[in-house]
């Protein structure tokens, strides 16, 4: 069925918005009918659409507010559709704390808000020191060492599996 889509994100660095393009290379094979926005520049009528995919990275612990916003004022239509929602993190290159039930912000958000979206997943983002600030870095390289992370100010890694982002770009499809 051509449902109408949306796919809402809120990325800084580019890593939840390059995931979500891919998500969405995948659903249009099956459905053309699919928009992608940021948050920032969401002004649809939200009712319009029959299934909403959220995704957002975290930063310093916590998903950007306008998404929490968007979901608690938009809370009725969203449980009377499908939706869906991905969490993008650092801490989620981690084996043990890659799956919804394992990752702490995916845990902690779902314990603060009140919504249960059709599917939930987790991807680790990119870590690119080069690209934060003086204090942006000096922030991470000390989360990275706690977390026994590289630390080196030249690391440029992309955690993210592909293979699962396009396996849940699939389930999407079918969702
Ligand atoms: C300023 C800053 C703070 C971050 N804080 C966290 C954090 O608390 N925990 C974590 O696992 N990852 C953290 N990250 C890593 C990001 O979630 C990761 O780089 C992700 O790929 C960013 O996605 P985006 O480019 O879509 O914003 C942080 C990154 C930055 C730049």
């Amino acid at each position: 069925m051509n449902d109408k889509t949306a796919i809402i994100y809120s990325s800084v660095d580019g890593q939840t918005l390059k995931i979500c393009n891919i998500l969405k290379d995948k659903l249009i094979q099956g459905n053309p009918n699919i928009e992608l926005f940021s948050i920032e520049d969401f002004k649809e009528d939200v009712t319009n659409y029959d299934k909403l995919i959220i995704g957002a990275s975290i930063r310093y612990g916590v998903h950007n507010k306008n998404i929490i916003d968007f979901i608690n004022t938009h809370k009725i239509h969203l449980d009377s559709i499908k939706t869906a929602f991905f969490s993008v993190n650092l801490v989620a290159r981690k084996p043990e704390k890659n799956k919804p039930n394992t990752n702490p912000y995916v845990i902690k958000f779902f314990k603060t808000i009140d919504w249960t979206p059709t599917m939930v997943e987790v991807f680790a983002g990119k870590l690119d020191y080069k690209k934060y600030s003086f204090f942006d870095r000096s922030m991470i390289q000390f989360i990275m060492w706690m977390t026994k992370g590289p630390t080196n100010i030249n690391t440029v890694i992309e955690y993210t599996n592909w293979g699962k982002v396009k396996k849940f770009g699939i389930q999407l499809g079918n969702m």
